[in-house]
């Protein structure tokens, strides 16, 4: 149970001053009630009008988690342990969905949140996200191959691509692989087509997100105001 006037707060749309002011105004109803009191205990998961529009009092809550391999980018599956399995029980509560998918065997960077507009602005095509992976293939990277990524390339399986940076790393296979959209198996599908199987698949960042090296796979911590910050200017 939290104070109502924390809960508005909560959602980021109005200060804890301004949901006082609301409250006291008589504007808010929590389960169809008008609600008078800014110390007034309530469940957020109730549910809360301002001015009769419904409004979320779920916090907004964004995590980085290091994802390990094994586990399903998926919030519930009846067989295998999915990313919300890794977060205490508090955390598996308050809607949280991964941002875009990792494949099974992937590791790295995945953002939990249950913010659906800023999924939509990371996702979406149309904003260019920069994805990078860090990339372990059987074969030698040629540069050829940097030179037809970097074209935009239709894949053997039909997929048409966005151009991509492929940046050859010393080690034998080795390579960065930034990318733009996220189709399924997307990476995998374009070594695949120039005849290179993927044997390690690590992403590294997303737009402003850069995967912290102190998180060890399968642990996770809240994103940190400057990440907010680069989010929100998106
Ligand atoms: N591309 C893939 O093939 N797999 C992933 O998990 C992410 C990008």
């Amino acid at each position: 149970m939290e104070r109502l006037d924390k809960i508005l707060a909560g959602t980021g749309r109005w200060s804890r001053k301004e949901a006082r002011e609301l409250i006291r105004a008589g504007r808010v109803a929590v389960n169809g009630a008008t609600a008078a009191a800014p110390e007034g205990k309530y469940d957020p998961a109730a549910s809360f009008t301002v001015d009769g529009e419904p409004v979320s009092g779920q916090r907004l809550v964004y995590l980085m988690l290091h994802k390990p391999a094994g586990v399903l980018s998926a919030t519930e599956d009846p067989r295998q342990s999915t990313v919300l399995d890794l977060l205490p029980p508090h955390l598996r509560r308050v809607g949280l969905f991964p941002v875009g998918r990792l494949d099974k065997d992937t590791e790295g960077l995945l953002l939990l949140t249950n913010d659906g507009p800023l999924a939509h602005r990371l996702l979406s095509p149309r904003h260019h996200v920069d994805k990078t992976y860090f990339v372990r293939v059987q074969g030698r990277i040629t540069r050829e191959d940097v030179e037809l990524f970097a074209a935009g390339m239709t894949l053997r399986d039909g997929l048409v691509c966005l151009p991509a940076r492929l940046e050859p790393l010393e080690g034998e296979g080795e390579a960065l692989i930034t990318i733009q959209e996220g189709k399924y198996h997307q990476v995998k599908r374009m070594m695949a087509s120039r005849y290179m199987p993927v044997v390690y698949l690590k992403r590294l960042s997303m737009g402003p997100l850069v995967l912290d090296e102190t998180l060890m796979p399968g642990s996770w911590r809240p994103l940190t105001p400057a990440e907010l910050a680069a989010l929100a200017a998106l």
